[in-house]
């Protein structure tokens, strides 16, 4: 209860500072919220700027909807900013994410942004649709940790196993999303030979999340890039069997994914089933290593897409480098690129016949955070 009233008292604080400042017009804001609020302007002044040139300079975002409009919620969202802390000692507003997430009111309009000190959090995290603009943001040196172990055959509270949907440590709805410095992490080991071992970490539903200078840890189905537009930034994804996967459109660049898969597995499992659909993966300058032999991708769905481009590769890559899941159907069907990769996993000599190799401009439109309409949406750190 107290942490609710300090919540709002917080939020009530700021209101009357940013009306004092509209008034006086004074920039010198007696306060520790003043780089932050100074920031969050530059930025959207910026962003602005940026989603105005490219209206003027082309029609559409590359695979867009057509459509390239500002986020005035999102714009909104930041110029109202808010920010509590979590912390296991008792110096924070909150002591666990969750009490955390709990005093936020639904349907908030304003950025959160939950500040978390150093730890290890075993917590189960649920951000339903009615909680959006929510950051979590961690320490660079030390990123806290979220934790779990939960399985796609372990029961939940009705009795009936969780499958790989609610198995997630942390699961995201809600849409702007933000992560920095963050560790998540499920600890399940997925066991050869056994079924229902997926185990994920996170799970993104939300469209236009950002995710930078996080770690996601697992083994079997580490990150559910389930759906929407997602930006990956400066990331390490840990996994075996299928630990990228789902129906998300994301841009993942200057990720380091690494495999500890002990049986041939796949690195990624996109699910597009059908071609009219935008979703699909797009790694850009990132590196793959690791000590298990894998596929870059096998397809879910019949319409898979995924690209790998400047990207480095171990030896640890199959020659074949994709897999279509048994079904020949889908040779035809997949879109699985390559461009300008390294690395000796990046020889090209024994791919598959279906596997692309990109030219420039069939690259373009994959290789930059347009990708993901990110002009009107992302804001960086
Ligand atoms: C947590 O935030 C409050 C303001 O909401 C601030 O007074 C306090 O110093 C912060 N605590 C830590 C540990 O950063
Ligand atoms: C998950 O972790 C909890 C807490 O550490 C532990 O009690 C439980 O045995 C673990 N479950 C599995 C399946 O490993
Ligand atoms: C992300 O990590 C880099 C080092 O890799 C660091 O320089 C940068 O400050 C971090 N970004 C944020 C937003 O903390
Ligand atoms: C593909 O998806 C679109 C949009 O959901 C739908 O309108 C269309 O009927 C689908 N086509 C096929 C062949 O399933
Ligand atoms: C690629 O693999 C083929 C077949 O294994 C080999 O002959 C060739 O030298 C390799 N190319 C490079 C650049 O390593």
């Amino acid at each position: 209860m107290a942490s609710k009233s300090l919540f709002y008292l917080n939020t009530l604080f700021i209101l009357l500072l940013s009306i004092f400042c509209l008034k006086s017009s004074s920039s010198s804001l007696l306060d520790t919220e003043t780089d932050y609020t100074r920031w969050v302007s530059w930025n959207v002044h910026n962003h602005q700027k940026r989603a105005m040139l490219r209206a003027k300079s082309t029609n559409q975002a590359p695979g867009a909807d057509g459509k390239l409009v500002l986020d005035d919620k999102l714009r909104q969202a930041e110029m109202n900013s808010v920010r509590v802390n979590v912390s296991q000692d008792g110096t924070g507003d909150f002591k666990t994410i969750g009490e955390a997430i709990n005093s936020i009111p639904p349907y908030n309009t304003r950025r959160v942004i939950i500040a978390i000190k150093p730890g290890v959090y075993r917590e189960k995290i649920f951000i339903p649709r009615t909680l959006p603009f929510l950051t979590f943001l961690g320490d660079w040196s030390e990123p806290p940790t979220i934790t779990g172990n939960d399985t796609a055959s372990v029961s939940g509270n009705d009795g009936k196993p969780l499958r790989t949907y609610q198995s997630a440590t942390v699961a995201v709805d809600a849409n702007y999303f933000v992560a920095i410095n963050m560790k998540f992490e499920n600890t399940a080991p997925h066991v050869i030979g056994t079924r229902q071992g997926q185990a994920v970490a996170l799970r993104i539903s939300g469209t236009k999340a950002a995710f930078y200078n996080c770690s996601f840890y697992g083994d079997q189905d580490t990150l559910y890039d389930h759906k929407g537009l997602h930006y990956f930034n400066n990331c390490f994804i840990q996994g075996s069997v299928d630990f990228i996967f789902g129906s998300g459109r994301s841009f993942y660049e200057n990720c380091h994914l690494n495999s500890i898969a002990k049986k041939v597995a796949s690195l990624t499992a996109q699910k597009r089933s059908n071609s009219s659909l935008a979703s699909g993966f797009s790694f850009k300058d990132s590196t793959i290593t690791g000590s298990g032999l894998i596929y870059l991708g096998r397809a879910w769905g019949d319409y898979s897409r995924v690209v790998f481009s400047y990207t480095y590769m171990d030896k640890i890559v199959l020659p074949q480098g994709w897999n279509d899941w048994g079904d020949q159907r889908r040779d035809s069907r997949v879109y699985y690129g390559e461009y300008k990769c390294t690395g000796p996993g990046s020889n090209l000599t024994g791919r598959v016949t279906w596997a692309r190799v990109l030219t420039d401009e069939e690259a373009g439109p994959f290789i930059g955070t347009y990708y993901v309409e990110g002009d009107t949406w992302l804001i960086s750190p």
